[in-house]
């Protein structure tokens, strides 16, 4: 037996499978023929064991806390490039020259006005409506006004859907925030850059103009880059497997929205806010919640903690952990739910429950405390997560329907269900 195959004995036979190897030096056994070969299929429940694909975009070490983009340390990324940059960086490869940027801006700004006629949709929900639910409504709309991006004819280049969609994507949420508070919407400008554009669209109003302020405009472009991309978790997996189906880019990243308001995935850092404020408004305390995570009978989680792949501290909370407090000094805000957040960490780090589960702080443990302190409301929370994640969705997206061997995504099952039997009469 070499190290480039694994055997499998079964049936008294045994069957070899090639090893396929990252460029990391992570390992996969290739089981492309396994089912032609033994009959057999592989039973992974939640894909726990499984590489969906193979990708050259992000890479994490869960084991050792380390993300990448394109080889690139998340922590030499954070902080130093813009947003843009780290969105112009998952679709090309490599980060934009002066020109590149420039020209990647300028197709920013031209794209960022949205259809008038789909500014009426917002009227159509009801006051209070989720603004996720609203922003995977209208992307998937965006396929009625902009036809072109169908797979199968490809009219319109990837490249000029993509920025698009970065684009458009910024004044829809911006717009579904304006709708759910009752204030006019506010147009793209021209002259401000992606963050400060949104920003401004968000809090700009005709009574009181918006100022806008380097300071949050800086943590606004943080947080959005540590959120750019994340290999294959729940709604990336989404993306993949809807796109497969050659359905439009549209509709597929409308599915990765939905995958990501989840309490498990994206809408966790809304979760974290709740269960803070219930510790500070003492209807419960840093105890209790750390009893109630810990109780197998009580379906609460510790909101923010525990992570599919990290085993150790996430990088991503990491930066933002440190960022938080300098990010509140330089606005001059006092948070005491950071207070309690440090406490919750600090006793969960030293409880043997979440040491012996390796269950440390998320990107969402941190990430709802700046954004509160740069004015966000909470049910923006996930949405925020969502203008930064949209480029990696784009680029995963795109990697797979370059990807010449590709072919609809199609899992197989264990069938546990009754055996054959034959209908009754039926009732009549
Ligand atoms: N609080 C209490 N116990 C937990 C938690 C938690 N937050 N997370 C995991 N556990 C326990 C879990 O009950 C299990 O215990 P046992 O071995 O006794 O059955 C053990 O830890 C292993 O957990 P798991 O359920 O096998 O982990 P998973 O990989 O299936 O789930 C997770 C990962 C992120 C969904 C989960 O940790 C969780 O629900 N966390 C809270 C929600 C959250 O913060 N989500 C944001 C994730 S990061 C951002 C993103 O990518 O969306």
């Amino acid at each position: 037996m070499s190290a480039n195959t694994a055997e499998l004995n079964y049936a008294g036979k045994t069957y070899r499978f090639p090893i396929v190897t990252g460029s990391e030096g992570e390992k996969g056994i290739d089981i492309s023929t396994l089912r032609r070969d033994t009959g057999l299929v592989t039973y992974d429940s939640s894909f726990q064991n499984t590489a969906s694909c193979r990708s050259s975009i992000t890479y994490i070490d869960g084991e050792q806390g380390i993300l990448r983009y394109y080889g690139y340390p998340i922590e030499e990324i954070a902080g130093r490039y813009t947003f843009v940059e780290t969105a112009y960086l998952l679709l090309h490869g490599e980060f934009p020259t002066k020109e590149q940027r420039a020209q990647f801006s300028r197709k920013l700004n031209e794209y960022s006005l949205l259809h008038e006629d789909m500014v009426h949709f917002f009227d159509g929900f009801p006051r209070g409506a989720h603004p996720m639910h609203i922003l995977s409504t209208m992307i998937n709309a965006l396929a009625t006004f902009y036809p072109n991006v169908d797979l199968l004819s490809l009219k319109e280049d990837i490249d000029t859907s993509a920025t698009r969609l970065i684009s458009i994507v910024r004044t829809l949420a911006a717009f579904a925030y304006k709708k759910s508070i009752g204030e006019p919407m506010v147009y793209p400008r021209h002259d401000l850059s992606y963050c400060a554009n949104f920003l401004n669209m968000m809090f700009n109003s005709p009574v009181k103009p918006y100022k806008i302020d380097a300071d949050i405009v800086d943590a606004l472009n943080l947080l959005l880059v540590l959120h750019a991309d994340h290999e294959q978790n729940c709604s990336t997996t989404a993306v993949r497997v809807i796109g497969s189906a050659q359905v439009n880019l549209y509709a597929t990243i409308s599915a990765g929205i939905s995958a990501l308001s989840g309490p498990l995935h994206g809408g966790a850092n809304q979760e974290v806010m709740n269960m803070l404020r219930q510790i500070q408004s003492r209807s419960e305390t840093v105890d209790s919640v750390l009893a109630r995570a810990k109780d197998k009978k009580d379906p609460f989680l510790l909101m923010g903690f525990g992570h599919r792949i990290y085993k150790s501290y996430d990088p991503r909370a990491r930066i933002i952990r440190e960022m938080c407090a300098k990010i509140l000094d330089k606005l001059h805000v006092r948070d005491p739910l950071l207070d309690i957040a440090r406490e919750l960490e600090e006793k969960a780090l030293k409880d043997e429950y979440f040491v012996d589960r390796n269950l440390y702080p998320n990107v969402d443990f941190y990430s709802g405390i700046i954004y509160h302190a740069i004015g966000i409301p909470e049910d923006m929370f996930t949405v925020m997560f969502t203008l930064g994640r949209l480029p990696g969705w784009i680029a995963q997206w795109r990697e797979m329907v370059q990807d010449k061997n590709r072919k609809i995504a199609r899992p197989r099952q264990i069938y546990t269900g009754p055996a054959l039997r034959h209908c009754p009469e039926p009732h009549r």
